[in-house]
């Protein structure tokens, strides 16, 4: 598939205060597949815990995406302790989910110890601006089960807009967001998130999220 990007550098780790957003490598093989058996993390994304067969292909995937694209998936680890917090991603959106095949869909993914810290909105916000600065795209998608409304809020506070809904072949629903890059770019000079997104992000999570992109 011919992908409506060109093939960037990849960049290896991104910085954000509380984070560190790792380049997939085998080195995060072992805590993915643990993460990806809690119950708690599946709920809206798979009926089954991911079996080490189905984890180990998803493992190649992201390892060859960075290959084919020169984006993927990011372990995000504690930046002071180096701890797994689980990952964040850009990814090919593909057939089947409602959007074109070739839509890039931010993803992103908590241990639930962690949770209501705001290291979701943190890792999203870094990684959608990976999306628009370093990648260049021109559009960022992001779907989530309307059950799952911390995926929401956390895609309203990183800018996008909820598009429309979409009722995948296993009856599930899923609402679609998106931001563009104008809505992106209008947002970092302070002025568009205020009329047009349902959310604005406070300040103090911008600020939160400012990063460095190393290596
Ligand atoms: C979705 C997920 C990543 C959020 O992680 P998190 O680190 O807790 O998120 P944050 O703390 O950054 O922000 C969550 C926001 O949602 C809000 N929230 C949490 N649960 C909520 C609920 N049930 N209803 C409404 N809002 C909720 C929080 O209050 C917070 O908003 P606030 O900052 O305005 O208070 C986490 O729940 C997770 O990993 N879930 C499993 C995987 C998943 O579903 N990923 C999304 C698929 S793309």
């Amino acid at each position: 598939m011919e992908l409506r990007t060109s093939i960037v550098s990849p960049v290896d780790v991104i910085e954000t205060p509380r984070l560190l957003l790792q380049r997939w490598g085998d080195a995060h093989f072992d805590d993915f597949l643990r993460f990806m058996r809690d119950p708690d993390v599946i709920r809206y994304i798979r009926p089954l815990p991911l079996s080490d067969e189905k984890g180990a292909e998803h493992h190649l995937r992201s390892l060859e995406e960075w290959e084919l694209h020169g984006f993927g998936k990011r372990a995000v680890l504690e930046a002071e302790t180096g701890a797994w917090l689980g990952f964040v991603e850009l990814s090919l959106v593909g057939p089947g989910k409602g959007c074109r095949e070739d839509d890039v869909e931010i993803g992103y993914f908590i241990v639930p110890e962690r949770w209501g810290q705001g290291l979701a909105i943190e890792a999203a916000i870094a990684a959608r601006d990976e999306a628009f600065g370093r990648v260049g795209l021109y559009e960022l998608i992001g779907r989530s089960r309307v059950e799952n409304a911390a995926s929401a809020r956390v895609m309203a506070k990183a800018g996008f807009r909820h598009v429309r809904s979409h009722v995948l072949e296993e009856g599930v629903t899923v609402d679609i967001h998106r931001i563009s890059r104008d809505e992106w770019m209008r947002s970092r000079l302070g002025t568009l998130l205020h009329s047009t997104s349902p959310v604005a992000p406070r300040a103090e999570d911008e600020r939160r999220c400012g990063y460095r992109e190393v290596g």
